[in-house]
């Protein structure tokens, strides 16, 4: 099956078109990603940001002095009625997503919002329906696949390298890496820890990677150890808060897709490992895949052969941002197909939901 969103599209960010027609922008959490999305923007003539809105003013005030943007609120619904914008790009908490999207969508803007696409699947469904019943776009921001190194795998898959895939393993593993800003230890405002914070990345890109099977049933289980606790250990984000820490450090679970494949997954906060891993291994009936490596796994003229792109465009993280908020901009204006529209966000978040009702049940559980 030809993957008609890995073309030449990604590398459109080198082109000079023409701009018709600008979008007009504006931002729901001026926090800490808001700003590499601002950074991105800046390379997109298509995107005109309007304003921004967040419920703490030193971020608003941040936007007007560094930014220059000019129309900060606190509230969405303010911003929606007073500058009625094109498109709103959701940058906040996880739980805040589903209730930002709604409401944006149902002011009659575009939406496109900050991985993971919302708490649960039924809010993931909630914002599909919104953006049906006012004939809107919406798209979650998974950058990984508009990496190279992602692309690289759909089109081998496509040319036939790997055949048939049975296996794919996901680490997401940090070491000791629970921020210390935000609210990502707190379950009530984000669903969840390391595997809906950072396993959703490398579940979404490989997901996308091995083609986007069904999937239809989870297991797995979450420990928390170290998280909720104080501790002296020296690590690079010290003095996390570890008093509203309520997520797990640790998610293990399988997923098994429709097809008979089977995902693992592996994703951790903190975890008694020798370094942190960020990576995805396919295994196909004809071959397979290293993620981190960029290497294909086959056989040919009588021999094992490890293979490698031997030139990709740039693999730095903001210019993945740019290619995934020009993927949207031309959804916006030109109708072209979204990469990670809210379908692809939904099947995500039944795979992570599926892993953490498992973890609750202690066994295997159904995912509709
Ligand atoms: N794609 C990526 O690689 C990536 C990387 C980091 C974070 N994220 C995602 O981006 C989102 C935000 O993460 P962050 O690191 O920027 O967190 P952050 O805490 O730095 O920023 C979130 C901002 O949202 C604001 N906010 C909270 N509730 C709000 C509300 N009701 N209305 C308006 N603003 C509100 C906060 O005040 C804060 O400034 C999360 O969903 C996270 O998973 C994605």
């Amino acid at each position: 099956m030809a993957d008609k969103s890995v073309g030449t599209e990604s590398f459109a960010t080198e082109t000079q078109e023409k701009v018709e027609r600008k979008l007009r922008w504006a931002i729901v959490g001026c926090g800490g990603i808001a700003t590499t999305h601002l950074n991105a923007i800046a390379k997109i003539p298509e995107i005109e940001v309007v304003g921004g809105c967040d419920i703490k003013p030193e971020r608003l005030q941040l936007m007007r002095d560094k930014y220059g943007m000019t129309a900060t609120y606190e509230k969405w619904d303010d911003l929606l009625a007073d500058l009625k914008p094109d498109v709103i790009d959701v940058c906040t908490p996880n739980g805040v997503h589903m209730p930002a999207t709604v409401a944006a969508l149902n002011a009659g803007c575009h939406v496109i919002t900050e991985k993971p696409m919302a708490m649960t699947p039924a809010e993931c469904q909630m914002m599909i329906d919104a953006a049906k019943a006012n004939n809107k776009k919406l798209a979650v921001g998974f950058q990984f696949r508009y990496h190279p190194k992602t692309e690289f795998l759909v089109r081998a898959r496509e040319a036939g390298d790997i055949g048939d895939i049975m296996f794919v393993k996901c680490q997401a593993l940090r070491r000791r890496g629970i921020p210390n800003w935000g609210v990502f230890g707190q379950k009530a405002l984000q669903g969840g820890g390391p595997m809906i914070d950072i396993g959703v990345h490398i579940m979404e890109s490989a997901h996308y990677g091995i083609g986007s099977p069904k999937p239809v049933a989870a297991s797995g289980n979450i420990w928390t150890y170290i998280g909720d606790k104080p501790s002296e250990v020296l690590s690079h984000w010290p003095n996390w808060d570890w008093k509203t820490f309520t997520v797990e450090d640790l998610a293990i679970g399988q997923i098994r897709f429709e097809n008979g494949a089977i995902m693992q997954v592996e994703s951790s906060f903190s975890a008694h490992i020798e370094k942190d891993v960020f990576n995805f291994q396919v295994m196909g009936t004809k071959g397979g895949y290293n993620w981190e490596t960029n290497t294909l796994f086959t056989d040919h003229a009588g021999c094992m052969v490890n293979s490698q792109a031997a030139w990709l465009p740039s693999t730095e993280f903001g210019e993945l941002f740019v290619r995934k908020l020009k993927n949207f901009a031309s959804g916006c204006l030109n109708n072209t197909p979204l990469r990670a529209p809210g379908e692809a966000g939904l099947a995500v978040q039944k795979m992570i939901d599926g892993i953490y009702r498992s973890a609750e049940a202690g066994k295997e559980v159904t995912i509709d």
